[in-house]
C-alpha cells in the first residue's frame, strides 16, 4: 500500500514547506563507475537540518485530530518522546509551534549541541542515563501519565499507531524523488541507499518503491553504524534481534532495535545491508561537503555503504547480484546536514 496522498498536502500546506534539493554529482558517478548519482540533501527541512520533521508533522496533526474528534482537550497535551537527536528535536519544533509542550528523552552519546538545540525549542529535556532503547522505554513511562501521548518513530506490539503516521510521513521524501528524477530525465533509479536507525524511513522507503503499479523496481540498500547494526544482524538471521549499541558519531542511527512494523518490509523489501564505520562516514562527509552537500554523520553514512558495496574486493559479484551497470542511477539519501550532528568531517 503507498502512503496516502493526505500526507504530501498536508506538508505542502506548511508554511515552511518546499522540495529539498536533489543534487547530481557526476564526479560520484565517475568514481562508482556508475551512469548518474544524486543525493537527496535533507540539510534543510521544514526549517530544521534533518528530514525528521517529516514524520513527526504529519503524525501529530493526526493525533491531535483524533483528540478532537474524542472531545479531549488538544490545548493540555504534552508531547513525550525519546531521541537520537533528530527526530525529538523535530517532536519539540512541532509542540512549540502549535503551542503544546513536549518532554524528551535523550540517551548518552547525542551530540551536545543537538540537546541544546531541543532545549531552546522550550521542550522539558530529561538526559536517560543508558542507551536509545532504554530512553525509549523511559519516555513510554512518562507518556502514560494523562494528557501525554508518545510521538515515538519506532514500533513495538501494541504501540504501532503513531509510528506508522510517522512513516507515512517520511513518503513525501519519496514522492519529491520521483519528481526531481523525472525532471532530470531519469523515469527510475537502479539503487537507492537508506540510513538505518529503526528502519521507519526504510520502512517508507521500502512501501515506496515496492507499490509502484509499474515500471522498474530500484534496489534498496540498507546503511548502518557498525556500532549499531540490528537490521543487519536481523536480516542476517532471518528475524528481528536486538543488538548491545556502542559509541558512533552517526547517533541517529544508533539504535539496538528494528521497529516492529518496518521488520517485514525491511525483511521483504531490502535488497542488501551494510555497515559502515565511523571513519567510513566523515570521509563520506568531508568528500560531500567539497562538493557542496552539507552531510551529517547519518547523511553521508549512504555514500559510505554504497562505496563498501560498489567498490573494493567481491564488488563485481554485489553489482550483478545488485543488477547494476555502468549506466545505472543511484540515489543517496542525505538525511541530516552537518548542523543537525556537528561531528567534524574528515577533510579532502
Ligand atoms: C539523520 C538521520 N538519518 C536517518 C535516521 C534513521 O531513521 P530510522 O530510525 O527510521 O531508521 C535517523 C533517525 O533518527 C536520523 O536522525
Amino acid at each position: 500500500m503507498p502512503a496516502p496522498a493526505e500526507a504530501q498536502a498536508f506538508h505542502a500546506s506548511l508554511p515552511e514547506y518546499a522540495p529539498t534539493p536533489l543534487t547530481e554529482l557526476p564526479s560520484l558517478a565517475a568514481e562508482l563507475a556508475v551512469g548518474r548519482v544524486f543525493v537527496k540533501d535533507e540539510s534543510s527541512r521544514l526549517g530544521l537540518p534533518a528530514f525528521k520533521a517529516l514524520g513527526v508533522s504529519w503524525a501529530v496533526h493526526r493525533v491531535l485530530a483524533e483528540r478532537a474528534a474524542r472531545g479531549e482537550d488538544a490545548g493540555a497535551v504534552t508531547l513525550v518522546s525519546a531521541t537520537d537527536g533528530n527526530h525529538g528535536r523535530a517532536v519539540a519544533r512541532t509542540a512549540r509551534l502549535l503551542g503544546r509542550r513536549a518532554h524528551i528523552f535523550v540517551p548518552k552519546g547525542v551530540h551536545p549541541d543537538a540537546v541544546t538545540a531541543i532545549a531552546a525549542e522550550k521542550a522539558e529535556v530529561t538526559q536517560a542515563p543508558g542507551s536509545y532503547d532504554e530512553a525509549v522505554r523511559q519516555a513510554a513511562e512518562a507518556a502514560a501519565a494523562p494528557d501525554a501521548v508518545l510521538i515515538q518513530d519506532t514500533a513495538w506490539p501494541g504501540y504501532e499507531k503513531v509510528p506508522g503516521w510517522i512513516v507515512e510521513g517520511y513518503s513525501t521524501l519519496c514522492v519529491e524523488i520521483d519528481e526531481q528524477l523525472a525532471a532530470a530525465g531519469v523515469s527510475a533509479p537502479e539503487l537507492v541507499a537508506v540510513p538505518v536507525g529503526v528502519g521507519s524511513l526504510a520502512q517508507a522507503v521500502v512501501t515506496h518503491y515496492r507499490s509502484r503499479p509499474s515500471g522498474r523496481a530500484p534496489a534498496l540498500l540498507s546503511v548502518e553504524p557498525e556500532a549499531a547494526a540490528c537490521v543487519l544482524e536481523s536480516l542476517t538471521g532471518g528475524e528481528p534481534v536486538s543488538v548491545a549499541t556502542g559509541d558512533t558519531t552517526m547517533a541517529g542511527l544508533n539504535c539496538g532495535t528494528p521497529s516492529s512494523i518496518a521488520w517485514p518490509y525491511l525483511h521483504g523489501g531490502l535488497d542488501a545491508a551494510v555497515a559502515v564505520t565511523d571513519g567510513d562516514s566523515a570521509r563520506a562527509a568531508g568528500d560531500l561537503a567539497a562538493l557542496g552537500v552539507s552531510s551529517g554523520p547519518c547523511g553521508a553514512a549512504t555514500l559510505a555503504g554504497v562505496r563498501a558495496v560498489l567498490t573494493g574486493v567481491g564488488a563485481g559479484e554485489r553489482r550483478t547480484a545488485l543488477g547494476l551497470g555502468p549506466t545505472s542511477v543511484v540515489v543517496l539519501l542525505s538525511t541530516e546536514g552537518t548542523a543537525a550532528n556537528p561531528y567534524p568531517a574528515v577533510d579532502r
